[in-house]
């Protein structure tokens, strides 16, 4: 991952610190202990724990304050939790006093840069809502730390340039977690398509379905407008938008799109049989009648991490999934060009009957066919997220004129999303990671690619026109990606048709 030197007019993290009173610091560390990461990284290897403070201790920061304060505690600590709720805070310093028996500092979300000169994180871990993360991005370059968020990176292009402008002025390291990455059938479409089995690639069919348990899911909070989550174009197809870029190692140019809310109605509701829509499903008059419904009593994770937590900020997170005041869309088609010349045809439906995907490379040598599907989940109430159902990945090569055939799949790991959590984890977490011929590990220009598709096809849908990818945000540069077969190879001749 590459960062630019550091140049800026900001004070840098060690004149920032240097203006904190040892008495403020309360455990102020000796001038040694600053190592920053940078320099760690060029010459010698970290002689003490790298320090991370956390904002947005939801569902999401669950599996990093874990590997923090558990997996990796050999490597890391834990020095301070920030979010706007009182309620989720005490929830996050009380499960880390219980798991590693540390007492981590807690901040309202207001005191976030005393929180930077108190706790002197080397890393900001970045899990609020997509909305944002930018302003915690920005303002943690600009205190000097590292920064390492949650994907989408950002929701809309203004964003996007200022996180850019911010890591290129401050040098320091930007990282969007991408785990769908290192899912192993993923990675090994991704070696498939390196190894050049269907050749180059010129173009992609790609439909990824989101049932009515987990696809319902988005319509109940934060998700279901799009200033909060960018819609399901940026929230949810920036993991799929990431994907793709990488898996062809190229990024996109031009972005039409359609898109429309026809199922999570109000008008859907009474087709359904019920009255109305409501306010939520908490206190809904027609719960009995109404199979949306999500009970947040009913579900001890859901309960105390939301329903125990509401009257400090009033975020419910079981709003009416029919309610009107929902502006994001739950049916969109897209078409994409890539810098290699690559198309894409894709969709993206949130009311369907199974849940994951179906994918189609096509390329000079052959097709590639991969699908998958997932088990059925609603985020955060204790049920692991992007399960596999048995049986449920092929990954099928058709070769032109030459019998098809389905790969032996890598084996999925433990863990969220068929292990692919676990393994990015390592990568963020190891103070030494393996080499990973994929590079998988992303910074903020993967994350600006993958989320500027879905920002163009927002803007597409709104217009009706196509979109220019240069015409959003500029001087992006291109991701480290690995070098895949181009349109310049010999390709053999086929066999004659039988
Ligand atoms: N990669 C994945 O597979 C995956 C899965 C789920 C969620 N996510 C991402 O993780 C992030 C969090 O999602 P979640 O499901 O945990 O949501 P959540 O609603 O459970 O948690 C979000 C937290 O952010 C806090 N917050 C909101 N505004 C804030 C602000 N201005 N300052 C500080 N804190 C603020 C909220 O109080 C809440 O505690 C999102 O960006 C989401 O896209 C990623």
């Amino acid at each position: 991952m590459k960062t630019t030197p550091e140049s800026t007019s900001l004070p840098t993290r060690r004149e920032f610190l240097a203006t904190t009173t040892a008495a403020s610091v309360g455990f102020a560390l000796g001038a040694s202990a600053f190592v920053s990461t940078a320099s760690a990284q060029t010459s010698a290897p970290i002689s003490r724990k790298k320090r991370y403070a956390l904002v947005g201790v939801g569902s999401r920061s669950g599996m990093f304050r874990e590997a923090v304060l558990r997996k990796y505690a050999e490597y890391s600590e834990m020095v301070g939790f920030c979010d706007v709720n009182a309620g989720r805070l005490k929830l996050a310093q009380d499960h880390a006093r219980n798991l590693a028996g540390v007492e981590v500092p807690i901040y309202p979300a207001k005191d976030f840069d005393r929180m930077v000169r108190e706790t002197k994180p080397d890393v900001i871990i970045i899990t609020t809502k997509d909305s944002e993360h930018d302003r915690y991005l920005v303002r943690g370059m600009e205190l000097g730390c590292d920064v390492m968020t949650e994907k989408p990176m950002t929701t809309d292009e203004k964003k996007c340039a200022a996180i850019l402008k911010t890591q290129a002025r401050t040098g320091r390291k930007c990282t969007v977690c991408f785990n769908y990455r290192y899912s192993p059938y993923r990675s090994q479409v991704k070696e498939l398509l390196m190894n050049g089995v269907i050749g180059d690639v010129l173009s992609v069919d790609f439909t990824w379905l989101l049932d009515t348990m987990h696809g319902a899911d988005y319509f109940r909070r934060w998700h279901a407008n799009k200033a909060n989550s960018g819609g399901l174009m940026v929230h949810k197809a920036t993991h799929h938008f990431d994907l793709m870029n990488w898996w062809l190692s190229a990024v996109p140019v031009e972005v039409a799109a359609v898109g429309k809310r026809e199922f999570y109605t109000p008008q859907m509701a009474k087709r359904l049989g019920l009255q109305s829509h409501h306010e939520r499903c908490h206190t809904c008059p027609e719960k009995s009648k109404c199979t949306f419904r999500l009970d947040l009593a009913g579900n001890a994770n859901l309960k105390r991490m939301y329903l125990d937590q509401e009257h400090h900020d009033g975020y419910f997170r079981d709003r009416c999934v029919f309610r009107p005041d929902i502006d994001i869309e739950d049916t969109m088609n897209v078409i994409v060009k890539y810098s290699t010349g690559a198309t894409m045809m894709y969709s993206l439906n949130a009311f369907n009957g199974w849940e994951g995907y179906r994918l189609a490379f096509n390329g000079t040598k052959g097709r590639l066919e991969h699908t998958v599907q997932e088990k059925v989940t609603v985020f955060g109430d204790g049920n692991t997220p992007g399960a596999v159902a048995k049986e449920g990945v092929i990954t099928r090569v058709y070769p032109l004129r030459a019998p098809a055939y389905n790969v032996e799949l890598w084996q999925s790991g433990s863990g969220g999303h068929a292990g692919g959590d676990n393994l990015m984890l390592d990568d963020l977490f190891l103070p030494n990671p393996p080499a990973d011929k994929f590079l998988r590990a992303a910074d903020q220009r993967s994350g600006a690619y993958s989320i500027l598709t879905g920002v163009a096809a927002n803007h597409s849908m709104r217009t009706g026109k196509p979109v220019k990818i240069a015409d959003l945000v500029k001087k992006i540069g291109l991701p480290d990606y690995p070098p895949m077969p181009t349109n310049t190879d010999p390709v053999p001749m086929p066999p004659a048709a039988s």
